[in-house]
């Protein structure tokens, strides 16, 4: 029998926007004919965001995960026959049902392994990170496609200025492998679903017709200083656990809500602003496929490089949070 190889790998990535992209003056200009008044500099400020991408109407999660999913496979130099495990976070399925993990898996020509999709909003990535791994290290599986991929706009209230500013659309994806070498060195992931109140869209499918309100609703304030809360101690606990300090991690890659959270979070971790990537001026808050679409910029520029430790973040809706660290 083969021997279980102890440490899983990321050994690809990839990354898919949709075509649109829609400025903060486009979208100020938009929401104008709604009589919903906004403005790139408030944007901005309270923000950091100066443009997201928008998926078509029709549009589906399933289409731009399958294009991030065969960079990553690319990338990695696997095909289709390698992958035993994909696993996906979405807030936006495509369907009810199936998962959109099986959708893509037909997409991509996959005949083997198991799909599903996990659901952690914003914290989605790394907690399917964080199964893949636990997968890999129980040596259920050798080769996972690990995707978060959103099309958030479908969920968003463009009446509601609070909100939809915010968000864009898009997918990012990793292929981990079982690897004789680290590798995820360390996770951990909370949830207290208490605080479900403060970021939710709490509509549901009952008897053939959405009840209740289809879109997110969210305390921007409450969601703020929770978030800088748990992803500090997170940070602090995951370094901990693996035996690591946070002087070692080489990049940051934290969840992409607001550079404000940001900024905040590297300040009181001591983490330099050079070494913390961020995306979230370019694609805004892409949910599930923050994490893994930050990812992939800074290795495609050539910042994160083979061997560089890599703490990824994610926070947002249940409430959930948690961390992944990497040694690429
Ligand atoms: C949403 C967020 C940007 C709002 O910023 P804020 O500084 O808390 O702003 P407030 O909600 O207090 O609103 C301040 C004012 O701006 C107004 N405002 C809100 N959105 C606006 C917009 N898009 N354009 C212009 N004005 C806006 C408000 O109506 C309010 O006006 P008022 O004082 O006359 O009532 C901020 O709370 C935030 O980033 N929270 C975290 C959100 C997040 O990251 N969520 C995802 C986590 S996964």
């Amino acid at each position: 029998m083969e021997a279980n190889m102890p440490f899983a790998k990321i050994t690809g990535s990839g990354g898919y926007l949709p075509p649109r992209v829609v400025t903060n003056n486009d979208l100020a200009a938009e929401l104008a004919t709604r009589g919903v008044e906004t403005s790139d500099e408030w944007i901005i400020e309270r923000t950091g965001i100066r443009q997201r991408y928008i998926a078509d109407a029709d549009t589906r999660t399933s289409a731009l995960a399958t294009r991030a999913a065969q960079m990553a496979m690319d990338d990695a130099g696997i095909s289709a026959g390698d992958v035993d495990l994909i696993i996906l976070a979405t807030s936006t399925p495509d369907f009810i049902f199936p998962s959109t993990a099986c959708i893509v898996q037909a997409n991509l020509g996959i005949r083997q392994g198991a799909a599903f999709d996990v659901q952690a909003v914003c914290s989605g990535f790394v907690y399917a990170l964080t199964t893949a791994d636990a997968f890999i290290k129980a040596g259920h599986a050798k080769t996972a496609l690990v995707i978060g991929a959103e099309v958030f706009s479908n969920i968003l209230d463009w009446n509601d200025r609070k909100t939809c500013v915010l968000f864009g659309d898009g997918a990012g994806a990793i292929v981990l492998q079982a690897s004789d070498a680290p590798g995820i060195v360390g996770a951990e992931l909370h949830a207290d679903g208490s605080q479900a109140g403060i970021l939710n869209a709490s509509g549901n499918v009952c008897g053939g017709k959405v009840v209740g309100d289809p879109f997110l609703r969210m305390d921007g304030q409450a969601v703020f200083k929770m978030a800088v809360n748990a992803l500090s101690k997170s940070a602090q606990d995951v370094c901990a656990k693996s035996g690591v300090q946070l002087s070692d991690i080489d990049w940051m890659v934290p969840h992409q809500a607001n550079i404000r959270i940001i900024n905040f979070l590297g300040k009181k971790l001591g983490i330099a602003p050079e070494k913390v990537v961020v995306t979230v001026d370019q694609h805004a808050n892409t949910s599930a496929a923050s994490v893994p679409l930050a990812l992939n910029t800074a290795r495609r520029d050539g910042r994160i490089k083979s061997g560089d430790l890599v703490l990824m973040q994610g926070v947002g809706g249940g409430f959930t949070w948690g961390s992944v660290l990497a040694r690429m």
